[in-house]
């Protein structure tokens, strides 16, 4: 009797959230998404366009409004003090919270030194736009990398896992579709077996909550 319980409770139960979960995601959570990868592309690569020389910065300025302009009120004030490290994977990075609700995020992700790590298993579609420097990734069978360079976007669709690497001076538009609140495990786990960088937990907790319920409080599943 205690053996079909703890059955019911750790298969059955989780299973069975999952699956609904599943469904949704394939039905009524598109419905939620604002944010159009296209669009976000088609902007980035403007901005690209009209800093030939790969300025990070200069493209972020003036990207992020642009942005602004198209969203509104869902989108962040981009500046250069609210960014935050990210351990994750493996990998190292820094990044802005242009917007986090349930079912979207958009950030800027990039290293100025270079990471490389595990892409994480995620419960949502990911749609990684370069600005600058160059991404590369692999399935486990591939032999040479797919390589990402300014203006492409990397889509890793939803449970698919990679290796990537970013090179020195990569930065990247991410805007990832789905069950976010699911993906944010990996993005803090790493605090607790092996940075134990707790100010970095704090501020991505903090701007990470702020924004999910600000935007809740405006509508934005
Ligand atoms: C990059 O752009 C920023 C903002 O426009 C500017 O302040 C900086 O000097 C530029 N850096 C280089 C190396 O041109």
């Amino acid at each position: 009797m205690a053996s079909l319980k703890k059955f019911f409770a750790w298969t059955v139960i989780p299973l069975v959230i999952f699956s609904i979960l599943n469904r949704l995601f394939y039905t009524w959570l598109p419905s939620k998404y604002v944010f159009d990868k296209d669009v976000l592309k088609t902007l980035a690569r403007e901005s690209i366009a009209k800093h030939p020389d790969g300025n990070a910065t200069a493209i972020m300025l003036d990207l992020a409004p642009k942005i602004k302009a198209e969203y509104g009120d869902i989108v962040t004030d981009f500046n250069f003090d609210d960014w935050m490290f990210n351990n994750a994977g493996g990998a190292m990075g820094s990044m802005f919270i242009l917007h986090a609700s349930i079912s979207e995020y958009l950030i800027f992700f990039g290293s100025a030194v270079g990471t490389e790590g595990h892409t994480g298993t995620h419960f949502a579609d990911d749609y990684f736009t370069i600005l600058t420097g160059i991404q590369t990734a692999a399935y486990p069978n591939a032999l040479t990398p797919e390589v990402y360079q300014p203006g492409d976007v990397h889509h890793l669709p939803m449970g698919h896992v990679k290796q990537y690497g970013a090179s020195s001076g990569m930065f990247a538009l991410e805007l990832a579709q789905g069950w976010i609140p699911a993906m944010l495990p990996f993005g803090f786990l790493d605090t607790f077996s092996s940075t134990l960088d707790a100010y970095t937990l704090g501020i991505t907790i903090y701007y990470t909550g702020k924004e999910m319920i600000g935007n809740l409080l405006r509508g934005k599943f």
